[in-house]
């Protein structure tokens, strides 16, 4: 990436609707050849077969472009071209594990199940080849969903994230929950896989010398970051607010720089922040007009710290 990138990062917002591509434009996506650009190898977005040849789709996508949506996932995932996306990162709502509106919106569990594979099958329409997912999950429904991403990916792991803070009060006579799983799965049969190497716990005495200075190999078990204290400098209003350097492990993992990430419910848009941050393409979404502000501002905030200490 040039070292004046992220002076191309631009932030587009819309209500619901991409506002950037034309009804014409539009049109060229249901055309067997790309009218367009005109280019053989463009299918139409929701074709199947859709490969990287729009140069409408391509200029759209120009060199670190974050792009911000406030509006209903479910419309707008429809309009994200087929196989655009190199790693989807999203923590969906839970179903009534906390009490926010967002996470009460369905009447049963059915419907909420339904919701979910309806965006599920959408990420198995724009994804590309050899790309991966990342989702979080409640430890009630993880098994479900699992189940769901089985139809459509392979599975890698099911990350389990110690949080140490919240949810880990006990109910009734149940053992206290102090982890979130991460549904880690795939497309295709080399998807990108960084393998990081996390600082091993001094404490422990087993560990060489050579060990503490290389680092060891990170494990499907994080214990070293926990949950945002209510006093920490990162924390915003949002309830279910993830860490950044818990977001940007994530994004190392599984894409490289330029890669384009998508998260259709992103909150406070820590996932956003930790694209700026590691150099990935983003798109977001999300339909709380608060939350959709505070995104944008901890996104533009990051934008320009990465630009100041640049120069
Ligand atoms: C679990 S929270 C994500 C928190 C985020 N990871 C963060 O660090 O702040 C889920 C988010 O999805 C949003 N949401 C729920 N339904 C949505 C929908 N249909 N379209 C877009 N966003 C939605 C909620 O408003 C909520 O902010």
């Amino acid at each position: 990436m040039q070292a004046n990138a992220c002076f191309n990062i631009t932030i587009m917002e819309t209500l619901g609707k991409r506002k950037e591509i034309t009804e014409d434009e539009l049109i060229k996506f249901s055309n067997e050849h790309c009218s367009a650009c005109g280019s053989q190898r463009c299918l139409g977005a929701f074709d199947e077969d859709w490969r990287e040849g729009c140069e409408i789709f391509n200029s759209i996508f120009s060199d670190n472009q974050i792009q911000l949506y406030k509006g209903d996932c479910i419309e707008m995932l429809k309009e994200i071209p087929g196989r655009s996306v190199d790693c989807v990162i999203c923590d969906l709502p839970y179903y009534k594990v906390v009490k926010d509106d967002f996470d009460n919106q369905w009447k049963t569990m059915s419907d909420y199940l339904m919701w979910i594979e309806h965006i599920i099958m959408q990420y198995a329409r724009v994804t590309k080849e050899n790309s991966n997912i990342f989702l979080f999950t409640s430890r009630q429904y993880n098994r479900y969903i699992c189940n769901i991403l089985d139809k459509y990916f392979t599975e890698r792991r099911v990350i389990i994230w110690c949080r140490k803070r919240g949810f880990n009060t006990t109910r009734g006579n149940a053992l206290a929950s102090g982890y979130e799983p991460i549904c880690y799965y795939s497309k295709g049969r080399e998807p990108v896989f960084n393998n990081l190497k996390i600082k091993p716990d001094t404490n422990r005495k087993e560990y060489t010398e050579g060990t503490l200075k290389d680092g060891i190999t990170l494990s499907d078990v994080w214990t070293d970051i926990p949950a945002l204290p209510h006093n920490s400098k990162e924390k915003t209003i949002h309830p279910t607010q993830k860490p950044i350097s818990l977001m940007e492990r994530i994004v190392l993992i599984g894409t490289n720089e330029g890669d384009v990430v998508l998260d259709n419910c992103m909150g406070s848009g820590s996932t956003g922040v930790a694209c700026v941050n590691t150099g990935r393409r983003f798109i977001g979404m999300e339909n709380n007009a608060e939350y959709y502000m505070i995104a944008k501002q901890r996104i533009n905030t990051a934008l320009k710290d990465k630009t100041q200490k640049l120069f």
